[in-house]
Parts: C-alpha cells; sequence; structure tokens
C-alpha cells in the first residue's frame, strides 16, 4: 500500500501544507484499512469520501469552518448497537448537536480543545464519535486520560454500557488494575498511567487518538502530558502515523494551552459546547458560619427536605468523615427503613428548633437569580440589601415554580407537615468509597423517597448526578498543602475558588431549574480567588522530574509547561535527586548561580533508570533499588506499599458522636496500641518503628488471610490492606521485570524479618529518606523550653516532634529518620525509625560534612549547616552495610 512508503522518514520535510495534506490522506487511509476489516465495507466508498474533503488551514476555527461547507460525514462509520434507552438519553446530551462539527475539527487538526459544562457528554460521547468514525482498529486505539481513578473506572463501565460493548473492548487501566485486552479499542486510564507509557513508547504508537479529560482541573499529570503531547504530535505527523490529541475541559479557561507559543505553535481549535444549562438561583448566607459548617449543612438540607417540592438534594463537604457524619445525622433524621428511628428524635427536634431560628433570622437574608450559568462569566454580583428592583427581579424569576424557594416563606404549617415524612435516601460519595456504593448515585432512588448525596470535591465536576435540583455548597474544600522547599505536607481545609464554588451551583441545574444555597455570604465569595493554581505550581515536583529525566528531557526548565513550577521547586526536586543518585551530579565548580544552573540539567544515572521503573515516588524508589541485599526485598516492597497506601490505621481520635462511641472509641484505641507494641517486635525489630508496626500489621493481617473481620477486631482499615497486597503484588512485578534473575515471588504470608533484616532495613530507608535524618535536642543543648523533646531536621528552623501515635514517642531515639512531616498543633513526624549515627557518614555523604580526621569523635550534628558531621578514615566505615553497585545490564 501506499501508505508503507511514506512511513520512512521523508529526505525533505514537506512544507506545512503537504505534510497537512499527507497526514490527512494517511491519517484516513488508516481509518479506511480499520474500517474494511471490522465493518466489511468496500475500500472505494471510504477513499472517495477522503477526496471530498475539502482542504481547510488547521488554524481556522471549527465553527466557521462548520458554517460555510457541506455536510461532511465521516469517512467510515462504524456501527454500535445501543439500547433505545440509551439512545434516548444520549440525544438530549448538548455534545450531540455538536458532533459534526467536531469530527470536523478533528478529522482536520491535530490538537483540538472542546470545551463544555460538566454534564454535556464529553467523556462518555466523545470517544464514542471517534470510534463511530473508525478512529480505533487494530493499528491504534482511542485513550482518555482521568485526573481520577473513580472517573478512569466508572466512565468505561458507563461508555461499554451505552455502547453494548464488552469491557474486554471498552476498558479502563488504573495504577492496580486493569481489564484491558487485546480487543481493546477505548481504553480509559489515569493521567500518571499514560505517563508511564511514553516512558516505554515515547511515540505512542498503539494510539490513535489521545483524549486529556479535565484538563481544567490542571492535575500535575495531565500538564506534563500535554507539554509531553505537545512533542509527540508533531513527531507523529513526520513519521506519517498521524496522532490526534483532544484536549476536554469544563471551563473556557484554557488559554494556558491556546496562547503558549512554547505549547502549540498553530493554536489549536476550540469548540464550546453549549451548557443546555438550567437556570440556577443562588441563595447566599447572610452570615459565614466560623467552623460548623457540617451543621449548617445539615439544618439546611432538613429545610430543603422538609418545604421544597422534590428534587434531588447534593451537598458539598470537605472529607470522608464528615461525609459520614452527616450521612448518620440525616439517615436518623428523615429515616428510609421506618423500623430505623432509635436515636432520631433528638436530631428532628433539633432540627425543628433550627428551622424556628432560621424563619426568624430570613429576612435579612440575601437571595439572587443567575438567569444561566455562564461558562464565560462567573462574576456573581450580589444584591444589595435593599436594592428594591433586584429583589423585585428575584422573586419574579423565582416564582416560576409554585413555593417560593427562598426556604424562609414556608411559614405555613402545612408546607412543614407536607413533606417531612418522606424518606430521605441519603447516600454519601467520595474517591475512597467503594465502586459498586459510588455506582449508587447514578441509579434513581426508590420510589417515595427524595435522593441527597453527601459529596466531596468529587462531585464537583468528574461525575454528573442524575436529578439534581437543590445544591447545598459549604464553600470549604479539603486540600493538600506542600511547602515548596521543604516538602513539609498539611491538609487544610480552604474557602473554594469562585470557579469551584459556580461549578458546584451548576450542578443544580441540569435537569431542570434549580437552587444552590451557599454556606456563606455573598461578600466573602467576593474574596475567594477566582481559579485555583494549577497543582505543578503548589508540590514539590521530585516524582515528575525524575519521569521527565527518564525521557532524557535533561533541561527540565526548558520544558513547555502550560505553567512552570517555580523555579526553586524545580532546584529542591534536582537537588533531592542528586543527592538520591538519580543524577549524575555536575562538576561543582563557578559561582552558586551557576552550579544551580547546571543543576537543573543533570542527566540520568543508571540507578536513576532503575528507580524510573518503579510506580512509587523517588525516595522510595531509592530503598527497592538497594533491597536485593539480604533478602531484604519482600520487607521493603511491603513498607513502601504501606506508606503509599497511607492510613493503614482506623481514626479513633475522630469526634464520637454519641458518649456510648466515645466509650467504644477509648476501648478500640487501648486495644490498638496494645496491638501496635506487638507488631513493633523487641530490640532491633523495635527500633524500625513505625515502619516495624506497618510491616508487623500488614504481616499478621495476611496471615490472617487478609479478611475483614481481622481488620475490624485489630484498628486497620480493610480497604487500605487489600490496596497494600494490589500494590505488593505490581511492585513485585516490576522489580522482577528489572532485575530479570531476581525471579522473586512475594507471599503474602511473610515470615518476620530476622534481626539482622530488620537492621539492614533500617539502613535502606535511611539512605532512601536522607534528607529527612532528624536529631533529638539534648538536654544540655536546651536553649528554650518549645525544644523540650524536640528534634531539630536539616529542612525546618522549627523544632519537630515524633507523634503521638508512633511507637516510638516515649523511646526518643537520637537519630530519626521520619516519612513525613504534618503541621498540625505542632509540626510532627510520622513513620518514624531510629538510625544509628555512625550510618548516617557512610550511607548519605551528600549530607555529610566531613572534618579532619581525629581520634574516633562521634558524629555530631551542625545545625547550622543542617549536616552531620563526622571525620574521614573512621572506623565507621566499617558497618555492615555495603552501598550496593546496581546493576544494570
Ligand atoms: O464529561 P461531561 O461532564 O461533559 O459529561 P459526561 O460525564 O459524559 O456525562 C453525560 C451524561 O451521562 C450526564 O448527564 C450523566 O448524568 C450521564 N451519566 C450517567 O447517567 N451515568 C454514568 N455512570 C455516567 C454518566
Ligand atoms: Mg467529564
Amino acid at each position: 500500500r501506499h501508505s508503507s512508503g511514506s512511513e520512512l522518514e521523508p529526505e525533505e520535510e514537506p512544507s506545512s501544507s503537504e505534510e497537512e495534506e499527507e497526514e490527512q490522506k494517511q491519517e484516513t487511509e488508516k481509518c479506511s484499512a480499520s474500517a474494511v476489516s471490522s465493518a466489511e465495507k468496500p475500500e472505494e466508498g471510504a477513499r472517495k469520501a477522503v477526496v471530498e474533503q475539502p482542504p481547510t488551514g488547521p488554524s481556522a476555527p471549527a465553527s466557521q469552518r462548520a458554517s460555510n461547507k457541506p455536510s461532511c460525514k465521516p469517512a467510515v462509520f462504524i456501527p454500535v448497537d445501543r439500547s433505545p434507552e440509551i439512545q434516548e438519553a444520549r440525544l438530549k446530551l448538548p455534545i450531540l448537536a455538536e458532533e459534526q462539527v467536531i469530527m470536523e475539527a478533528i478529522n482536520e487538526n491535530p490538537i483540538v480543545i472542546i470545551c463544555g459544562e460538566t454534564g454535556s457528554g464529553k467523556t462518555t460521547q466523545v470517544p464514542q464519535f471517534l470510534y463511530e468514525a473508525g478512529y480505533a482498529s487494530s493499528n491504534g486505539i482511542i485513550g482518555i486520560t482521568e485526573p481520577r481513578r473513580v472517573a478512569a473506572v466508572s466512565m468505561s463501565q458507563r461508555v461499554a454500557k451505552e455502547m453494548n460493548l464488552s469491557h474486554r473492548v471498552v476498558s479502563y487501566q488504573i495504577r492496580y488494575e486493569g481489564n484491558v485486552t487485546d480487543e481493546t479499542q477505548i481504553k480509559f486510564m489515569t493521567d500518571g498511567v499514560l505517563l508511564k507509557e511514553i516512558q516505554k513508547d515515547f511515540l505512542l504508537s498503539k494510539y490513535k487518538v489521545i483524549i486529556i479529560d479535565e484538563a481544567h482541573e490542571r492535575s500535575m499529570y495531565t500538564d506534563i502530558l500535554i507539554g509531553l503531547l505537545s512533542r509527540i504530535v508533531p513527531l507523529r505527523q513526520k513519521k506519517g502515523l498521524p496522532l490526534k490529541l483532544i484536549i476536554m475541559s469544563a471551563t473556557l479557561r484554557v488559554e494556558d494551552f491556546t496562547d503558549n507559543n512554547r505549547l502549540f505553535s498553530v493554536k489549536p481549535p476550540i469548540i464550546q459546547v453549549d451548557a443546555r444549562q438550567f437556570p440556577v438561583t443562588v441563595h447566599f448566607n447572610k452570615k459565614t458560619p466560623l467552623d460548623d459548617y457540617s451543621g449548617e449543612c445539615f439544618r439546611k438540607v432538613c429545610k430543603i427536605h422538609r418545604m421544597l417540592p422534590s428534587g434531588g438534594i447534593l451537598v458539598f463537604l470537605t472529607g470522608q468523615a464528615e461525609v459520614h457524619s452527616l450521612c448518620r445525622r440525616l439517615r436518623k433524621a428523615f429515616p428510609y427503613q421506618k423500623n430505623n428511628t432509635a436515636g432520631g428524635e433528638d436530631d428532628k427536634e433539633d432540627s425543628v428548633e433550627e428551622m424556628r431560628k432560621f424563619k426568624k433570622s430570613r429576612k435579612r437574608r440575601k437571595v439572587m437569580t443567575l438567569p444561566k450559568i455562564d461558562l464565560n462569566n462567573y462574576s456573581v454580583v450580589p444584591v444589595d440589601e435593599g436594592d428594591e428592583d433586584r429583589d423585585a427581579d428575584t422573586d419574579d424569576d423565582a416564582a416560576g415554580s409554585d413555593i417560593d424557594l427562598d426556604l424562609g416563606d414556608g411559614d405555613s404549617e402545612e408546607d412543614e407537615k407536607s413533606d417531612s415524612s418522606l424518606p430521605l435516601y441519603v447516600l454519601p460519595l467520595y474517591s475512597l468509597l467503594a465502586p459498586e456504593k459510588q455506582a449508587k448515585v447514578f441509579r434513581a432512588p426508590p420510589p417515595g423517597t427524595r435522593l441527597c448525596v453527601v459529596a466531596t470535591n468529587v462531585a464537583e465536576t468528574s461525575l454528573t448526578i442524575p436529578g439534581i435540583k437543590y445544591v447545598v455548597d459549604c464553600g470549604k474544600v479539603k486540600k493538600r498543602f506542600y511547602d515548596k522547599i521543604t516538602g513539609v505536607s498539611s491538609f487544610r481545609v480552604t474557602w473554594v475558588s469562585q470557579a469551584s464554588a459556580n461549578q458546584r451551583a451548576g450542578r443544580a441545574g441540569r435537569t431542570e431549574p434549580g437552587h444552590c444555597y451557599r454556606l456563606y455570604s455573598s461578600a466573602v465569595f467576593m474574596d475567594f480567588e477566582k481559579f485555583s493554581a494549577p497543582e505543578i505550581t503548589k508540590r514539590p515536583v521530585e516524582d515528575l522530574i525524575l519521569q521527565m529525566k527518564a525521557l532524557n528531557i535533561e533541561k527540565v526548565v526548558n520544558f513547555p509547561f502550560p505553567t512552570p513550577p517555580p523555579t526553586e521547586t524545580l532546584a529542591a526536586a534536582e537537588e533531592l535527586l542528586i543527592a538520591l543518585g538519580a543524577l549524575k551530579e555536575p562538576p561543582v565548580t563557578g559561582r552558586l548561580k551557576q552550579q544551580l544552573a547546571a543543576k537543573l540539567s543533570c542527566p540520568i544515572s543508571p540507578l536513576g533508570r532503575i528507580m524510573a521503573t518503579f510506580p512509587v515516588a523517588p525516595r522510595y524508589a531509592k530503598m527497592l533499588a538497594l533491597s536485593r541485599q539480604h533478602n531484604c526485598l519482600p520487607y521493603t516492597i511491603t513498607i513502601v506499599s504501606a506508606m503509599t497506601v497511607r492510613e493503614l490505621f482506623e481514626e479513633f481520635d475522630r469526634p464520637a458522636v454519641s458518649e456510648e462511641e466515645t466509650a467504644q472509641l477509648k476501648g478500640k484505641r487501648a486495644r490498638f496500641l496494645q496491638m501496635q507494641k506487638i507488631w513493633a517486635g523487641q530490640g532491633p525489630m523495635q527500633k524500625l518503628g513505625d515502619l516495624m508496626v506497618m510491616l508487623g500489621a500488614v504481616g499478621a493481617c495476611e496471615f490472617a488471610g487478609c479478611t475483614r473481620k481481622f481488620c475490624e477486631e485489630n484498628g486497620l482499615r480493610y480497604k487500605a490492606m487489600l490496596e497494600i497486597r494490589r500494590l505488593r503484588g505490581q511492585l513485585t512485578t516490576a522489580v522482577n521485570s528489572v532485575c530479570t534473575d531476581a525471579g522473586l515471588y512475594v507471599d503474602p504470608k511473610m515470615k518476620p524479618p530476622t534481626e539482622a533484616q530488620a537492621t539492614y532495613l533500617r539502613q535502606i530507608v535511611l539512605a532512601g529518606l536522607g534528607d529527612h535524618v532528624a536529631r533529638r535536642i539534648q538536654a544540655e543543648e536546651l536553649l528554650d523550653d518549645k525544644w523540650k523533646n524536640a528534634y531539630k531536621t536539616a529542612l525546618l528552623e522549627d523544632p519537630v516532634f515524633i507523634h503521638p501515635s508512633s511507637v516510638l514517642f516515649k523511646e526518643l531515639p537520637e537519630f530519626v529518620v521520619y516519612q513525613e512531616i504534618v503541621e498540625t498543633t505542632k509540626l510532627y513526624m510520622k513513620g518514624v525509625s531510629a538510625v544509628e549515627p555512625e550510618w548516617i557518614p557512610a550511607l548519605l555523604p551528600p549530607y555529610c560534612h566531613f572534618g579532619k580526621p581525629l581520634e574516633n569523635p562521634p558524629p555530631s550534628y551542625c545545625p547550622q549547616r543542617g549536616r552531620v558531621r563526622c571525620h574521614r578514615p573512621s572506623v565507621f566505615y566499617r558497618v555492615s552495610w555495603q552501598l550496593p553497585a546496581v546493576e544494570v545490564d
């Protein structure tokens, strides 16, 4: 065939228009070839359709082209057998009206951006359009990336169902699992999975189309993928194997992708899908509650349910614990199962009382109506008190429904009574929830009930819940914050951005006009930041930089980031990777500044290449790379899995709902502490500290067969244990693929490590967490009471402490190494192990300051330099540890 010749690199590069034509020709030929095999259509027909396509410049906006050209059906059409109900539901989606415009734009441009309000049908429909147009075939499939695992799994299931195809054809792949087969034609995956694939095959040759979904979320991997794909797409074009890139966003804020000439040389067309959004009336609270927003949510839901016409309620809270506690309260107040009224009475009376108070205050509240949520314009103008005209407008608009939906007018007894007996069908929704429980929100609630979903941020854009008419927005979100340099992280509950608040409000107007109750004042809203900053600018990037170096992108500063991370973040990452030995250190000469510049372009080392193949953070990857010695690998894999999964243990410190529960929690906590001690072992084992506890907990749990019962009895989180098991399997495979002779098999039922192994494990952990060494301030060094029992770290000026949940909390070893520092009331180290000072110079020379040889002095710590001081030719090199030569082929 003709195309086989042009797959060779052309000697002379064709001019851009020729190249474009060439690309189109081959593109369509590929499509038609695939169509012939799968749909048995005559090849001639497909060819003819190509000829009819008028050539159009890639930069013309799609909407213009669409208006002045004849209908351009795709060259091929792969029939899909959808059920009548599905077909009917699809036809209601706004994106269906744009199918032709979208497909024309994709046929004619290598890169296309699609913007459409959440629920317009982007994620579920665009892959189907492409499939029908023959973009998926034996020589290339359709890939879709999602920033969240929940979305990747649930969307693949939804699309398979809509298309009436098996999961072997419409599949998903997330970090731990997937159902991809040889037959897969549409593949949903997390953005991290695609990044790994680029490492193995830079040209992504098995894909014909890549769709980057939820680009507005600006997750770090999404950003980096867009940067990489901006280079891969032209490369594929040159090779004569064109790749289509589609970027999908729920907002129109895409200028970081389009007006960025480092990224795309030709501005890609933007297709805007009409939102078809029903008007949402936004109600602000007069006052902003300071902390009890959860209680405020409860009161608001009670009022809505008692006083307003049918329609689902969606509540936005910040975290899993909050979601559950509100669900419990609501279920008690409006039991779905009639027999389950115990304890509900208090809450009910509570809410009646609250409603009384609320009615008194209602006159002072502000109400405003948005005629339609406009993607372009999120600026909400609050109605000033006493602004008569506007108030009148507001009432008019709301008068569309029988009851004034400003809750406050439901004064009459009838209103109150009318709905209060109706059960509320309360469902939680958050990302760690089991998939089958998540799926419940998509189904219709049982007849005679009202749906109420209590959700975290996942319901903001990734998932669309049908039938929501009322949104209750606490205005907060829980986010992980990182210190740019030290990487110290803390979870903080902060105000959302205006864009997020408007997205949340928009969830109320999908099927009919809706209402959004904001539990904060319009003045507070005005102070929200407009958009939240891209993730890449807010977190440490060492994992990302290692992945990029593995792709031989040495000068990361020159990479076309949609929004570049701050230089100091890049420098911190590069420095850490050098210290870990993942990058080759530059010859240090010249001034500091030059050093810094040089550091930002260090090439990857052989060790770094191995580390990059492990799907864990660089510090952990280093531990894995070292662990073949002394048969430590199964243990390190377990420790790393446990540290990655986080929160192995049930939370006993959460506020209890009742006194009975307080007592229960106390009992559980005591029993758990006892277990912890047993798991931590004794002597050398115990020095491994919290990591030994993790190892012991996993070991014991696996020994018992990893049952839910065992976990509940011992304060372990069952879900975390299952996840650790999966990750252990996956890491074992990853290790085996690097060290082909390892032939490792991790037996879920591990034997405990020997004492010697426990010591080696501490050394391995130290080698990986070298910048996380801390030394306890000794009594004679105490300057200030705030340093009592405190540790000094290399990275922070302030005292840090061992977290009370640690088994080393009372031991207080002189030198420790920690997994992370979390800031709550103080700076706390979590995941703590004890280390011997003499290991430090042997294992962490980059962090040590070597002085003149002396008579056997002990290593000491120099707080000014944040370094351990020790002395060269010393006995300390004769520790029972060898820095291994990592073997590469
Ligand atoms: O991606 P986008 O937000 O534009 O929309 P989508 O996720 O493709 O959803 C389109 C429609 O499919 C929405 O109205 C959802 O309610 C519906 N849907 C559903 O009913 N069940 C699912 N599991 C997923 C989506
Ligand atoms: Mg979507």
